[in-house]
């Protein structure tokens, strides 16, 4: 596995066809593992970025505590099959009088683009930066974070960006919390109640089996667990298919979750 990063040792060392690539803040993890896995099934070169990038944290938010360890992540890269690594410093990306910036509108309305401005606008413009400097013919984004993967394929479309954008399943724990970057920040308690978020998703796609409400179902679950503070739990439509998808906040720490209700399966 090679390590770049510059723009400049990208371009050159990176062939015109045949790359996926999977962006990353790093702290890689299983759920990062199983994008490079399905990008390594179907593409000759497998780039991953590692780029905690300031652009979409907002005020407040965990920009400086974000866990960072390049050793560590380029290990995992490299034993999940990674080719290449890009790695690029702040000012590479956004150098001095850096101005422009990409908003997808409507997609970024809503759920995590109401409870964090500007988070969106920050992914797309640095997901647009490294689709130009990576050049890849797919990209790899997870179902996690469905609202974002929603928000690129919209970018793709629009600007016609000539990659194809492919979702992967959530990567789960074994109590059914999602694999996060984030979950590292939880004391024992915290990580304890937060199995409380996809046990709530469950309990909603449940309730909806059988005709009931599946916000309420959701909502009463989370509520049961005193120990998270819910922030959102709403239905929406993303890519065609109706999602359930909830945050809440254990400690200072946020949690994002969601699962498909309506249409295919990821
Ligand atoms: P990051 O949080 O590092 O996530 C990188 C990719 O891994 C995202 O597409 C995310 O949805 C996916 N991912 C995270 N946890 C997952 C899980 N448990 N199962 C499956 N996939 C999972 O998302 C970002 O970084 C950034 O916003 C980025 C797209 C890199 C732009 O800066």
């Amino acid at each position: 596995m090679r390590t770049l990063r510059t723009i400049a040792e990208a371009r050159d060392a990176l062939p015109r066809e045949g790359i996926g690539l999977v962006p990353t803040m790093g702290a890689l993890h299983a759920g990062h593992v199983a994008l490079f896995t399905a990008a390594r099934t179907e593409n000759d070169v497998v780039v991953a970025s590692v780029f905690v990038n300031p652009a979409q944290f907002g005020e407040g938010e965990d920009f400086e505590r974000y866990p960072r360890d390049e050793e560590a992540d380029a290990a995992a890269a490299e034993a999940a099959g990674v080719d290449v690594l890009f790695v690029p410093a702040t000012e590479e990306m956004y150098p001095p009088g850096f101005d422009t910036w990409v908003e997808v509108e409507r997609a970024s309305a809503g759920l995590e683009g109401d409870a964090r401005p500007g988070h969106f606008r920050g992914v797309a413009t640095v997901c647009l930066k490294l689709f130009n400097i990576v050049r890849p013919d797919r990209a790899y984004f997870g179902q996690k974070d469905a609202q974002q993967a929603a928000v690129v394929e919209r970018l793709v479309a629009d600007l016609d960006l000539d990659l194809a954008i492919r979702v992967v399943p959530t990567v789960r724990e074994e109590d059914g919390l999602a694999v996060s970057s984030r979950n590292a920040y939880l004391s024992a308690e915290e990580r304890e109640a937060a199995g409380a978020l996809p046990k709530a998703l469950r309990a909603g796609e449940e309730a909806q089996g059988r005709g009931a409400d599946p916000l309420e179902a959701a909502r009463a679950v989370l509520g049961a667990e005193s120990r998270l503070e819910p922030e959102y739990v709403e239905l929406a439509k993303l890519d065609g298919r109706v999602y359930l998808l909830a945050a809440a906040r254990a400690g200072r720490t946020r949690l994002i979750d969601n699962i498909v209700l309506e249409g295919d399966p990821l």
